[in-house]
């Protein structure tokens, strides 16, 4: 059990079980992308532990960035999006790969491929280490999927509460 602020999380996904998943989608997008060198846009800050993790399995050329948006405060998506901030790279006619921490309403992801979209990408998928199906309004179902959970609020493994809990090794589920 660990304390954040006025929350507590119990352990919920361990980082064995998470280390053996991310070798497996490595492979799975490894596969996918052979010859592709696609663009892995990774969105902070929440997905940079995974991100890290990721691409260290991934045995195909690739090229990674990383991107801001923001649609969370606290413990409710608040359904508002910004734009991308910080993206560099020339997209157009590229593979891009989105890296998410987390799929939960799927609001975020809804904004981003659309504005990928119009930046002209040949194709846009989206891999996320954890998905909640259960609370997603938008957006369809992303094409690599970590580990589906239930609607409950995690922390952990880049995940924070109120900023805090990111560099926790497991994922913890609030209790
Ligand atoms: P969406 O736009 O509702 O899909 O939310 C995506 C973003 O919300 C993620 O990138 C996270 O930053 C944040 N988020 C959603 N659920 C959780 C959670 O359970 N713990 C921590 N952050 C979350």
């Amino acid at each position: 059990m660990v304390r954040i602020l006025d929350k507590e999380f119990e352990p919920y996904i361990s980082s064995e079980e998470i280390k053996k998943r991310i070798n497996e989608m490595g492979s799975e997008i490894s596969k996918a992308y052979q010859d592709k060198k696609p663009l892995l846009v990774s969105v902070l800050n929440g997905s940079f532990i995974f991100t890290a993790d990721l691409i260290r399995t991934i045995d195909t050329p690739i090229e990674v960035t990383f991107i801001r948006v923001a649609s969370y405060e606290a413990l409710k998506s608040t359904g508002k999006v910004r734009e991308i901030l910080g993206l560099k790279e020339n997209v157009f006619g590229r593979d891009i790969l989105i890296l998410e921490d987390i799929v939960d309403t799927g609001t975020t992801l809804e904004h981003l491929s659309e504005a990928f979209q119009d930046l002209g990408t040949k194709s846009i998928k989206v891999a996320t280490l954890l998905h909640k199906p259960d609370a997603q309004e938008k957006a369809s179902k992303p094409d690599f999927v970590g580990f589906e959970i239930p609607n409950k609020f995690v922390v952990g493994f880049g995940l924070d509460y109120e900023g805090m809990g990111r560099e926790l090794k497991e994922i913890y589920q609030i209790s």
